[in-house]
């Protein structure tokens, strides 16, 4: 059974309407659950639209193949805890970039596509090869994201000198490449297709390798971006003009995101996208650390908070991983009956996803209005009484303040130092996940809380209410 071709095009532009209405929805967190509705509903439309259509052949085989892929999706997203999001979203990313890079070489080897004379032939050919080369640096940088949020792949940045100057000769090449594969002539410029996509793999791989941990955010919403313009490329392959609406879509919301973040995080967009050196740090020498660690008990802490009016709560990827939110919250209630102003700050990478620490809270019903952005409570730092930093380093590293050679250098940061006291809650004396260690925790007025955030948290608790 196949529908008309008019019918496809009124399904195809519902289903783009479903999808913008998705993406604003996705703007704030109480329309957020609509937004993933919108989408879920414009994606089963724009799939029924897609294999009903005109000269649409192998209908068993598409089937079967999409009941065996939403079984493992299913699976999957069942399985993935809340702190491996990031490492699945990267993944995801790669099988955009996989998929242009086939339907690229596909569409070039269709006999159909050589029937095509003269100018249309032309844009088919360009059509195709921007196609891969975005396809296969999203495919190669993308896996490279898994493996650096993953900690399969080091994340602190692997650069060298020179390599800029790599990274324009190789496009460069591919420039010339481009313009052998659109002279040849039949299925003739397979092999200088094949030579780009080499490069253009090598080049995915360069450039995210390049990016140090700290940048990771901005590196995962920009391969969310190419991974767009790859789907819009294949869209053209096609001719698919959801897939083009779709993949622009994506494409420019990546974009629009990857600028927020750099400004979020004071970087230039232009330098994180061409690797040109992670972060603002000068390199060289690093700032010695002064100072000792000292370190409290629970007893101890619970008797700080105790005494204190004020108390600010940084978060950070550790209390994700430590699922700490639940008995924080509890603790929060309990301090705030007790008549003291209790807030959250929030920087915007905390954690490891944007909105990480927002969704968290969220989660365990924390109300909105106690949740405070870094830059409404870092004047604030200087009137409190107690900061409990649970799980969280790199986004409290004052270093990025003051040590030009740190790789954080530039990126603003919640400044917990300036409280009267700080309790730095986490399992030991590691690094944050740039790489760098942290002047805060030598400072005179912090202390460290040894163990994980949840049952310290837990054991806390235990000593305020008692
Ligand atoms: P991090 O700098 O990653 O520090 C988290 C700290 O949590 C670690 O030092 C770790 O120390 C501690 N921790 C881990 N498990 C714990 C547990 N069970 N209990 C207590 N503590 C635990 O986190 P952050 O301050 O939230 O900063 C985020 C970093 O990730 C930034 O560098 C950011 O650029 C990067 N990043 C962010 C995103 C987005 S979009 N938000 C995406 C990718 C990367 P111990 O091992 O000593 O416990």
């Amino acid at each position: 059974m196949f529908i008309a071709k008019e019918i496809q095009t009124a399904a195809y532009l519902f289903a783009s309407i479903l999808f913008i209405l998705s993406l604003g929805g996705l703007s704030s967190q109480e329309s957020a659950k609509r937004g993933v509705f919108y989408g879920i509903i414009g994606m089963i439309v724009a799939i029924i639209a897609t294999v009903l259509g005109q000269g649409v052949a192998g209908h068993v085989y598409i089937i079967s193949a999409i009941a065996v892929a939403s079984i493992i999706g299913l699976l999957l997203a069942r399985k993935v805890e809340m702190t491996a999001m990031p490492q699945l979203v990267a993944i995801l990313h790669s099988f955009v970039g996989l998929a242009a890079v086939l339907v690229g070489f596909g569409s070039y080897l269709d006999p159909k596509s050589h029937e095509l004379t003269g100018a249309a032939h032309m844009i088919h050919l360009v059509e195709v090869f921007i196609g891969i080369f975005i396809g296969a640096i999203t495919f190669t940088g993308s896996i490279v994201a898994w493996g650096k949020l993953d900690g399969k792949v080091p994340s602190k940045p692997w650069s060298f000198k020179g390599l800029q100057t790599m990274n324009l000769l190789l496009m460069l090449a591919c420039t010339g490449l481009g313009i052998l594969f659109c002279q040849a002539e039949g299925t003739g410029g397979m092999l200088y297709l094949g030579i780009m996509t080499a490069i253009a793999s090598f080049i995915g791989v360069v450039l995210v390798m390049a990016i140090g941990g700290g940048d990771m955010p901005v590196v995962v919403s920009m391969l969310n971006s190419y991974s767009g313009w790859a789907a819009a490329a294949a869209g053209f392959m096609l001719g698919n003009d959801l897939l083009i609406v779709t993949g622009a879509l994506v494409g420019s919301s990546g974009a629009i995101l990857s600028m927020h973040m750099c400004h979020a995080m004071n970087r230039s967009f232009f330098s994180v996208i061409f690797a040109s050196g992670s972060g603002n740090g000068s390199g060289g020498e690093k700032k010695a650390i002064e100072g000792e660690v000292t370190a409290l008990n629970h007893e101890e802490v619970a008797g700080l908070l105790k005494e204190a009016k004020s108390i600010v709560i940084v978060p950070g990827y550790g209390m994700a991983v430590a699922k700490a939110q639940y008995p924080i919250y509890d603790m929060v209630q309990f301090l705030r009956k007790a008549g003291k102003n209790v807030r959250f700050a929030i920087h915007p990478v905390a954690g490891r996803l944007p909105g990480h620490m927002n969704v968290l809270l969220a989660e365990a019903n924390v109300p909105y209005d106690i949740v405070m952005e870094m830059d409404e409570i870092n004047g604030d730092m200087p009137d409190t009484d107690v900061v409990m930093v649970i799980g969280a380093n790199d986004v409290v590293n004052p270093s990025a303040q003051d040590d030009p050679a740190s790789s954080i250098y530039g990126m603003p940061v919640i400044e917990a130092w300036k409280a009267e006291k700080v309790i730095i809650m986490k399992r030991s004396m590691s690094a944050g996940y740039s790489g760098e260690d942290n002047p805060l925790f030598y400072k005179p007025n912090s202390e460290m809380l040894y163990g994980d955030a949840k049952d310290s948290v837990e054991k806390i608790m235990g000593f305020l209410k008692a």
